[in-house]
C-alpha cells in the first residue's frame, strides 16, 4: 500500500502540471494553483513501476488543500488502483494538532499542507516517516525534499514583493534587504510575523546572513511598514491598491487566484499590482514549497510490514 501512498504523492506532482501550465485562464476554476508551479513533470515516464495487481482499500489524506483539480486526481488514482481516497479537510495547523491528538489511533495516510516550515513542525511533532521510493527520488529534486524524506514537495510558490503600479516601477525595486530603506518609510504592508509563510522567510534569512542580520532586517522592516499587520496575503494587496501603502510582501499565487476571482474587485486589485522576484542578483527570490508527508501511523503502512 505504501507504493500505491507515493504513486499518489507523484500523481499530485503531475496534477499540479496540468493546473498549472495546461489550463487555459479562462477556463481555470476560481480556486485553481495558477501561479504555483509544479516540482517535476516526469511521473508519466515512471508508472510502468507501480503498475501492479490492483490492491482494494482506501487511503485517508489530511490536506489543507481545497482545488477541484485535485478531487479529479484522486478519482484518477482510484480507477488506476482500486484505492478509494478519502479527503479529510481543514487548515493546516489544525490537521497537525489533531494527528498529535490522534497519535497512534490516526487514520491518516497522507498529509498533505502548504510551506515547509509546516511540514518540519509535523516532522519534529514526529508524526511522520521516511518515504523509500524510487519513483518519488526521481521526481522530487533533493532540495526540494527533506533530508530524511518525511516529506517532499509538491508545488513551488515564490514571497514576492507587489507593487502599486501608478506608483511603483520595477526599476526602484532590487533586494528584500532594500525594503528597510529609509525610502520606503511608511510604505511596506505585510501580514503578521505570526504566519508561517513570514516566519520561513525569516528562517531564510537566518540561514543564508546569520541571526543578527536577520534580526536587524526584521526590525528595518517594521519601521518601513505602512500600518500594524492585519489581514492574509490577499488583503495586503487590497491595501496597496486602496493606497495605504506601495508594496506588500505576499506569495505569487494569490495574484493569480484573484485575477481568476468570481468578485470584480479582486480583480481589479491584481490588475492594478505589479510582481516582482526580489534578489536576483544576489540570493534568490525566497521560494517554499506545499508538500506531502507520509504519516507515522499510517495503517496501510503497518498492513505492509
Ligand atoms: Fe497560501
Amino acid at each position: 500500500m505504501k507504493k500505491f501512498i507515493t504513486l499518489l504523492m507523484a500523481m499530485i506532482m503531475a496534477m499540479a502540471v496540468l493546473a498549472g501550465c495546461a489550463a487555459p485562464a479562462e477556463e481555470a476554476p476560481a480556486e485553481n494553483t495558477a501561479g504555483e508551479t509544479a516540482v517535476e513533470d516526469k511521473v508519466e515516464e515512471n508508472k510502468e513501476e507501480t503498475s501492479e495487481p490492483v490492491e482494494a482499500g482506501v487511503v485517508n489524506l489530511y490536506t489543507d488543500r481545497h482545488y477541484d483539480t485535485d478531487a479529479e486526481l484522486y478519482k484518477q488514482f482510484t480507477e488506476e488502483t482500486g484505492i478509494e481516497v478519502n479527503v479529510i479537510k481543514g487548515k493546516g495547523d489544525e490537521l497537525i494538532e489533531r494527528m498529535k491528538r490522534e497519535d497512534a489511533d490516526t487514520e491518516a495516510d497522507l498529509l498533505i499542507t502548504a510551506d515547509a516550515g509546516r511540514l518540519f513542525r509535523a516532522k519534529d511533532a514526529g508524526l511522520l516517516q521516511t518515504v523509500e521510493s524510487d519513483l518519488v527520488d526521481a521526481n522530487v529534486p533533493e532540495n526540494l525534499r527533506d533530508k530524511d524524506s518525511t516529506w517532499i514537495g509538491l508545488t513551488m510558490r515564490g514571497r514576492v514583493i507587489v507593487y502599486a503600479k501608478d506608483r511603483v516601477t520595477p526599476d526602484m525595486l532590487s533586494t528584500y534587504e532594500d525594503l528597510t530603506d529609509p525610502k520606503w518609510e511608511g510604505k511596506i504592508l505585510v501580514r503578521s510575523s505570526s504566519n508561517i509563510y513570514n516566519q520561513s522567510l525569516l528562517a531564510s534569512f537566518i540561514e543564508v546572513s546569520g541571526e543578527e542580520e536577520a534580526k536587524a532586517w526584521a526590525e528595518g522592516l517594521v519601521k518601513n511598514m505602512a500600518r500594524e499587520p492585519q489581514g492574509n496575503d490577499r488583503a495586503q494587496a487590497t491595501a496597496v491598491v486602496a493606497g495605504e501603502g506601495d508594496l506588500a510582501i505576499m506569495n505569487t499565487y494569490y495574484i493569480g487566484k484573484m485575477l481568476n476571482s468570481d468578485n470584480p474587485e479582486e480583480v481589479n486589485v491584481a490588475q492594478n499590482v505589479g510582481v516582482f522576484f526580489p534578489n536576483q542578483e544576489t540570493t534568490g527570490t525566497h521560494v517554499n514549497v506545499s508538500g506531502a508527508g507520509l504519516a507515522k501511523h499510517s495503517k496501510n503502512k503497518r498492513k505492509m510490514q
